[in-house]
């Protein structure tokens, strides 16, 4: 077993993928129903739903996406250096992961602008997809280290 340095660039990756995907888990299983069991309201839910919202946000926008971007352009560089690029279709799933995530990333802007607006049943929807895709990405990516 060898621990160097790409270990700890795998880490840091696998840190961006628990902050972004369980975030939005939390946010969506955890958080909201806390809100809601302690607060009849829905204007003071709202009120703090985009609080929270806010943050995450802010998180993932200066640590979450420079994070996942840096290191997985890093972890592209070596899956080629170590000749992961001859597996068949490997190319094509890390493309369409990389794809995938700048879709993730515009779903989530839309999202944040329309639910700066106002809440909507179409804003839910486009989180709810960016929930989704999320999840495809980490398969893809679960996909391709897999041994
Ligand atoms: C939300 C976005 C992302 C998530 C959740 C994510 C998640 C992951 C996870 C969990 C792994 C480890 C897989 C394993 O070892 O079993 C991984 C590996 C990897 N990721 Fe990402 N990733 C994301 C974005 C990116 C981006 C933007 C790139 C490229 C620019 C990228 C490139 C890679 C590469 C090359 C590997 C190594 C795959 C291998 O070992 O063959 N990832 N990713």
């Amino acid at each position: 077993m060898t621990i160097d340095w790409w270990t700890a660039v795998r880490f840091l990756h696998i840190i961006g993928a628990i902050l972004w995907i369980g975030g939005q888990l939390t946010f969506a299983f955890v958080v909201t129903p806390g809100l809601r069991s302690v607060e009849a309201d829905p204007e003071r839910v709202r009120a703090s739903q985009v609080a929270v919202a806010r943050r995450f946000g802010n998180v993932i926008s200066y640590v979450g996406i420079p994070l996942q971007l840096g290191t997985g352009l890093a972890l592209s560089w070596r899956v080629y250096d170590l000749g992961k690029d001859t597996i068949p279709d490997y190319g094509f799933w890390l493309g369409l992961k990389i794809v995938l995530f700048l879709g993730a990333i515009v779903l989530a802007a839309v999202h944040g602008i329309m639910a700066s607006r106002g809440a909507s049943a179409r804003s839910r929807r486009v989180a709810d997809s960016g929930l989704v895709i999320s999840l495809g990405i980490l398969l893809i990516a679960v996909t391709l280290g897999g041994g």
